[in-house]
């Protein structure tokens, strides 16, 4: 069966449109930013035995079948990441991707949890410090990143806390994210190292709503007090969360491709967004993890634009990511002016 948001064109004119906008991306993960390929060729590199004998079947165990499968693909990818070359490496394969899709900015996901026992942790900082200073200069390319804790090992969360404040001094880390194993782990394991980050003056982010509903997205909020919510998607289902975020604008990362691969959105039906833009809740396009979900930010685009999102609408949704982003008053001012001068050009 062909998924529904497949099914309708949209005008060239339209497509190029949002092929050529400059954009921001605000949730995107950098581990899951990386294709199935190089991973095989880090796994090669670093001597880690992959699950299966051929890269064809690697890429072949990209069609998830749940989010567990999901995760599982995901950790072995992480396993595979082990040196600060292989970082330098996947930061610059995904700022040359970034750059061919006009991204100018860019929230980045760290997998810390993960991470911390590969590499001494200064060592990480250096690394990602020179990528955002090869970025600028190579790409004019703006990066920032936010480390998170996988919720299926909350016995990494001070680690992972010490860690985000490290990177927090040198202006590297903005923020403290919550990733990974929503079933089964939900914000309130968390609230401690919640509190202490806010304490620290750090951004609070975690996803929620995704595999799990409402209940999720509520203890994000109540628990975890976070600025942005990851997907959301699932608060669709609560008409009094979706009051809730419409009065409080609180920004939602929605990644459409990632929902409808792993289940979280089926593939008969239009997504969640056209619900949660039309209860008048704020949302953001992001990619999530694009070569896992056989995307990228453009094609999150286009995918609205399919099911009927009107040019302006979605241009509304990539000025939204400016006023969501944790960039300073000035930034976001001359990101706006930017953005002004392309709108100006096309839309005469
Ligand atoms: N880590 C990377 N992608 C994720 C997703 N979609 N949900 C939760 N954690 C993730
Ligand atoms: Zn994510």
């Amino acid at each position: 069966m062909s998924a529904i948001y497949e099914n309708t064109t949209i005008s060239i004119e339209l497509a190029d449109r949002l092929r050529a906008m400059p954009k921001i991306e605000l949730h995107v993960h950098l581990e899951g930013a990386t294709d199935a390929a190089t991973v095989w060729e880090l796994a090669q590199r670093n001597k880690v035995t992959p699950p299966v004998a051929r890269l064809e079947e690697w890429q072949a165990m990209y069609a998830f079948r749940d989010f567990n499968h999901f995760l599982d693909v995901y950790g072995f990818a992480m396993q595979c990441m082990q040196t600060a070359d292989d970082f330098t490496f996947m930061v610059e394969r995904f700022l040359a991707e970034q750059a061919r899709q006009n991204v100018r900015y860019c929230e980045v996901f760290l997998s810390a949890s993960f991470m911390l026992d590969n590499f001494p942790q200064d060592e990480v900082i250096a690394v990602l410090t020179e990528g955002i200073k090869h970025g600028k200069e190579k790409y004019d390319i703006e990066l920032r990143f936010i480390p998170d804790i996988g919720r299926q090992v909350p016995e990494t969360r001070h680690k992972v806390l010490d860690f985000v404040l490290k990177g927090f001094e040198k202006g590297i880390f903005i923020g403290l994210g919550l990733g990974g194993m929503e079933v089964g782990f939900p914000p309130k394991l968390f609230t401690d190292v919640y509190d202490e980050a806010r304490r620290q003056g750090l951004h609070l982010l975690a996803h929620a709503g995704e595999t799990v509903g409402p209940e999720s997205v509520w203890g994000a909020i109540n628990d975890l007090k976070v600025e942005r919510i990851g997907h959301g998607v699932r608060s669709a289902e609560d008409p009094k969360l979706l009051e809730y975020l419409a009065e409080t604008q609180t920004p939602l990362e929605v990644c459409p491709h990632s929902n409808y691969r792993l289940g979280v959105t089926p593939l008969d039906e239009p997504h969640q967004m056209r619900a949660l833009v039309d209860a008048g809740v704020f949302c953001t396009v992001n990619s999530d993890d694009p070569p896992m979900f056989s995307t990228d930010l453009t094609s999150e685009y286009l995918l609205f634009a399919k099911q009927g999102f009107s040019w302006d609408e979605l241009w509304q949704l990539n000025l939204n990511a400016i006023k969501a982003s944790f960039l300073t008053d000035e930034e976001k001012e001359a990101y706006r002016a930017e953005w002004k001068e392309f709108y100006a050009k096309v839309d005469k």
